[in-house]
């Protein structure tokens, strides 16, 4: 059996996804769910799926790192951040190396880095007048969004496409996309 945990600081429809997949499968366990935001939707959706979500700080994260502590004992097979806002500290990465990836809801290099995140990319997308968008899942490193690439998936950008007809066609393909990258990752070791 492989044991991956989720990171999400907000609305959390991608756990959810990953959650559902996985309960179909008998391969995958889904051990906990972290969250650095103790009002983000994602801890309702993990009481109604009953998966464990535990709430930490940042200093619990960055200065005592009682997160890395925790992650230490799970020792999970795939650490995959979903909808996730902060910067990993080196010494997760260092921990668990190629084995925390990362979402973004963009084509990367475009439109990644640091406040680059949820609507902000689809703005950024429509501002640049792009005519595609679509998503990117990465490995982690100590910097945001610049992990090896593992795969991306497009969607096309009309020019009559407001931020969020863009931010629907890419959740689109982050529900079709994410849990077979992860489940393909999981098999693949
Ligand atoms: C997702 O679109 C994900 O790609 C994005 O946040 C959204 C979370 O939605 N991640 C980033 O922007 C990371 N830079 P969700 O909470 O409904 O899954």
């Amino acid at each position: 059996m492989k044991k991956i945990v989720l990171f999400a600081s907000g609305s959390g429809s991608n756990v959810e996804n990953i959650v559902k997949y996985f309960q179909k499968t008998s391969s995958v366990e889904i051990t906990k769910v972290y969250t650095n935001n103790p009002n983000a939707y994602v801890i309702d959706r993990c009481k109604k799926l009953g998966i464990a979500c535990e709430i930490f700080s940042r200093n619990d994260f960055r200065e005592k790192q009682t997160v890395l502590d925790d992650l230490k004992v799970i020792n999970p097979d795939l650490i995959v951040l979903a909808g996730f806002l902060w910067l990993v500290p080196k010494e997760y990465v260092a921990a668990f190396p190629n084995r925390i990836i990362n979402i973004h809801p963009a084509l990367l290099p475009k439109h990644g880095g640091k406040g680059m995140y949820g609507q902000r990319v689809h703005e950024a997308v429509v501002d640049n007048k792009d005519s595609e968008s679509g998503i990117t899942i990465h490995y982690v490193n100590e910097k945001y969004d610049e992990g090896n690439v593992i795969c991306q998936e497009k969607c096309t950008v009309l020019n009559t496409d407001t931020a969020d007809d863009v931010a629907a066609k890419v959740h689109e393909l982050e529900y079709k996309y994410f849990p077979l990258a992860i489940e393909k990752l999981l098999l693949s070791e």
